[in-house]
């Protein structure tokens, strides 16, 4: 059987979002490139030091792109702008585990709006902090954090991926996605534990031919490339 190719989620926080023509180049030239997600990283200056966006970069981008929309909240409280992404467009909407005062309580509320559940955990997290949300099929995508929250362009902590094995350990079906940290040499071993998605800023942004390190991070291989022919 063809190995399954991983989805890639280019985290727009590496360009320079506020200039428009940057933005719209970068949604056209992602989706191009065959990315299957956009990945939006909201930073409220509280729960990590930087700010970034709020929803209403959001709500424009819902209006140039047909990629899902993967909102990553990096927000204190983040019960109170659920609603706001939800309406904004947001197809998945993770909250940190860290952050949530009753995670059940604001996983439910992001469910109840038909949006998936995301709920991400920061490198010093152990993966067991959250098996009780897990065995309750409250979480549709674990997003382990490769990074500290809070800024892209950052070494890859060693570790986290072996949190990606002890999730898929304890749940066969729930989405796991990487975030921080990627490049093209640790994709490999990420897709070896099991990840689903891949989160990736300065690798896609800085890289010279988007399509092929999207492909590269997705495993593509000349195996897939001659399969699709059959
Ligand atoms: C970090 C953000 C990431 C970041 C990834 O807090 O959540 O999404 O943009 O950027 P790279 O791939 O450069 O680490
Ligand atoms: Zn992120």
């Amino acid at each position: 059987m063809t190995p399954k190719l991983v989805k890639v989620a280019p985290s727009i926080l590496a360009i320079d979002y506020n200039n428009d023509e940057i933005l719209d180049k970068a949604l056209a030239d992602i989706e191009k490139a065959k990315a299957n997600l956009v990945h939006l990283d909201v930073m409220d200056g509280k729960f990590v030091k930087n700010t970034s966006f709020d929803h209403k970069l959001v709500d424009k981008i819902r209006d140039k792109t047909n990629l899902l929309l993967d909102v990553h909240l990096m927000v204190e409280n983040p019960d109170n702008v659920i609603d706001d992404y939800v309406k904004a467009g947001a197809d998945i909407i993770t909250v940190h585990y860290e952050a949530c005062k009753d995670v059940e309580k604001t996983l439910k509320k992001i469910s109840d709006q038909n949006v998936l559940t995301g709920l991400a955990i920061s490198p010093k997290t152990p993966v067991l902090k959250i098996k009780d949300y897990l065995d309750a099929g409250n979480v549709d995508m674990v997003v382990v954090m490769g990074v500290k929250p809070g800024a892209c362009g950052q070494a890859f902590i060693p570790g986290s991926a072996e949190k990606i094995a002890e999730i898929r350990e304890l749940n066969k079906k729930v989405y796991i996605e990487i975030d921080g940290g990627v490049t093209l040499k640790n994709a490999k071993l990420l897709r070896k534990m099991g990840v689903n998605i891949i989160v990736s800023g300065s690798t896609i942004f800085k890289s010279e031919n988007m399509k092929k390190t999207i492909q590269q991070l997705k495993g593509k291989s000349l195996f897939h490339k001659i399969l699709k022919r059959f």
